[in-house]
């Protein structure tokens, strides 16, 4: 039998919630979605085992083999709740213009009236759990709290690795703190008596951002980046409204600490689009020939930055874990990931062996053989003779691990410091098989905005859709922009000149990156992984002078005597390239600024517009 409802709103709110603004929105939303009970998550670990168990118990989790992965579970999800859901993702601004042509956009009271009635009794036979989270160190000037309610034991355990959840976050909310509202249910109630299913979601989906009022709700999923709500939802497409208003960043880039033999320690921030290597180059393993290298990560995703008074600008990694794709990852392309999950890792739609552990695609080459027989990531058997057949993936190509962050072993000894780290330079890198060069440095903060806001990409399975296709994804936020996308690159360019206020000196180096440079035969010519620590070195050398670098159409590229071949047989064609510039390709890739350009106007800075027309010219000359 369900619990009694909880007509009578007996909230059962701890006496350590002090927050009436917290305790009214909570009463609202049980009002609303009528959940059988309630529970006030306090982040503890009795709580995160307890509700491991119980989403064994449900059929959500299955536990793996101890011996093999201590404390860790795998999930499937529903076959067709598997990735973000950009086209159901909207931003709803009063105005269709704040929100701009790159997202969806309705007008908040038309999506609160369509939103009403599937809220409406959503959570009848489930529990809604109170999720407290900081995102960023507790307390820091640079961090935000978040609450999320939620009807999703999984959201629940996913969070508390994602974030800093629990009790602690009320002491620092305390009785008039600012929290981001997030609303999150799987839209499957349950009638009396109705058996649950293993991972309930709705046909119906809706992820809603009110950036005016800075709430988010989000409807019908169960997976990450739509259920997660202090990832994406939060910490990109809100904190990005909050930071053009208040004046500091919120990215879609992974922040990274590199110190060289001589000790000096840097800090980069760099954005990559999904699924294309970010949580790989925040853990990067130098390679041999790097002695005395060492590469430290913050985050692997989101970096929050503000700027300080003397001009610089400070950064922290707002989550407190990794929400990584599982399938490449294996001991070549990411050592120290690997070594994370270890254990107490939740693995979500990969493939389960026959011993109770883990698999997916490109783990192979860790062993040298594929598994006789496997438990693919719908619950069917998987056979090497099956994928020939078929084509079959053992795991979805967007299957995830969720891992605290102190599992991993570069993790930065600043990670957790309130304060955030110094940002030395940014890295802005596409992916594509053509025309982009290896790396080119910004030779003013403008032309580096530009090279950010016109990058390309080839689509990645981290969102639903056509992959392999080439999408322009400026500063890689083109799905997590919570505004319009040519005020955010205004708001880049405002803060660029705030910054060289205080001296240039001030002002992190901006550079392009490109590892996916092919060969006339389609095949990847720069080895990337452990070996981009060579444009990274590079990097620093420019950062302290030592490199001269020449002078191309864009700005400062290496000389191929300037990056440290040690243990790397690359030779000058190769390296040709990866780094040459073809004048008719460019001319066509300008025409598709241009388009892009085109399809921003509104609000478009007059400066970028001016960056393309310069490089026209000299592209034609
Ligand atoms: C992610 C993404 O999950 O970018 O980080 O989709
Ligand atoms: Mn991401």
């Amino acid at each position: 039998m369900n619990a009694p409802t909880l007509q009578g709103l007996n909230l059962k709110t701890p006496s350590y919630v002090k927050n009436p603004r917290l305790i009214a929105w909570v009463a609202d939303i049980v009002a609303l979605t009528q959940p059988d009970d309630i529970h006030w998550c306090d982040g503890s670990d009795e709580e995160y085992d307890r509700l491991c168990e119980e989403l064994v118990v449900a059929g959500t989790f299955q536990r793996l083999n101890p011996a093999k992965r201590a404390n860790s579970f795998l999930a499937r999800t529903d076959p067709s709740d598997v990735a973000r859901v950009e086209d159901r993702t909207f931003i709803c601004s009063e105005r269709q213009e704040d929100a701009g042509p790159t997202n969806n956009w309705k007008a908040p009271a038309e999506m609160r009236e369509t939103l009403q009635p599937l809220f409406a009794g959503s959570m009848r036979g489930r529990t809604l759990y109170v999720v407290p989270f900081s995102m960023g160190p507790l307390g820091s000037p640079i961090a935000h709290i978040g609450i999320e309610l939620s009807d999703s034991p999984y959201v629940v355990v996913n969070m508390k690795l994602m974030t800093r959840m629990g009790k602690a976050v009320y002491d620092v909310l305390g009785v008039d703190g600012e929290f981001v509202p997030c609303v999150h249910t799987v839209g499957a109630p349950l009638e009396p008596g109705q058996k649950d299913v293993a991972w309930p979601c709705s046909k119906t989906k809706y992820i809603v951002h009110y950036p005016e009022t800075r709430e988010i709700w989000s409807y019908g999923s169960g997976y990450g980046g739509n259920a997660l709500l202090g990832k994406k939802c939060f910490a990109l497409r809100i904190a990005s409204t909050m930071g053009r208003a208040e004046g500091w960043l919120a990215e879609h880039m992974l922040i990274l600490g590199v110190t060289n033999p001589e000790g000096r320690k840097y800090h980069v921030a760099a954005a990559f689009p999904s699924a294309c290597g970010k949580t790989n180059f925040s853990m990067l393993v130098p390679p041999a020939g790097f002695d005395g290298w060492k590469v430290t990560t913050i985050g692997d995703d989101i970096a929050w930055i503000k700027p300080q008074a003397d001009g610089s600008l400070r950064a922290i990694n707002p989550e407190a874990g990794y929400f990584g794709v599982a399938p490449g990852t294996n001991y070549h392309t990411n050592p120290n990931c690997m070594a994370s999950l270890d254990r107490d890792v939740i693995f979500t739609n990969v493939a389960l062996t026959d011993d109770g552990d883990v698999w997916w695609e490109g783990i192979e080459k860790d062993t040298g053989a594929l598994p006789d027989h496997l438990i693919d990531w719908r619950g069917l058997d998987w056979t090497p003779q099956i994928a020939k057949e078929t084509g079959a993936k053992a795991a979805h190509p967007n299957a995830r691990f969720t891992v605290a962050a102190t599992n991993n072993p570069a993790l930065d000894d600043a990670w957790d410091d309130p304060k955030g780290v110094k940002i030395d330079a940014f890295i802005f890198g596409g992916r594509r098989s053509t025309t982009v060069p290896l790396v080119t440095e910004a030779r003013t903060w403008t032309e580096g905005v530009y090279m950010a806001a016109t990058m390309g990409s080839e689509t990645t399975a981290a969102a639903f859709g056509q992959q392999g296709v080439v999408r322009r994804d400026p500063f890689a936020m083109l799905p997590f922009a919570g505004y319009n996308m040519a005020e955010y690159f205004q708001h880049w360019l405002d803060l660029g000149k705030k910054l060289s206020a205080a001296g240039d000196a001030a002002l992190p180096k901006i550079y392009t990156t490109n590892w996916f440079r092919k060969d006339e035969a389609g095949r990847f010519v720069w080895p990337g992984y452990g070996e981009n620590m060579r444009v990274l070195k590079w990097i620093i050398d420019r950062i302290e002078g030592d490199a001269k670098g020449s002078e191309n159409l864009f700005g400062v590229t290496p000389a191929y005597q300037e990056i440290n071949w040690t243990g790397l047989d690359f030779s000058a064609a190769q390296f040709d390239t990866v780094t040459s510039i073809d004048r008719a390709a460019w001319q066509a890739e300008l025409k598709l600024h241009t388009e892009l350009f085109e399809q921003l106007r509104h609000g478009l800075p007059a400066e970028l517009e001016a960056t393309r027309a310069n490089l026209e010219q000299r592209l034609a000359a």
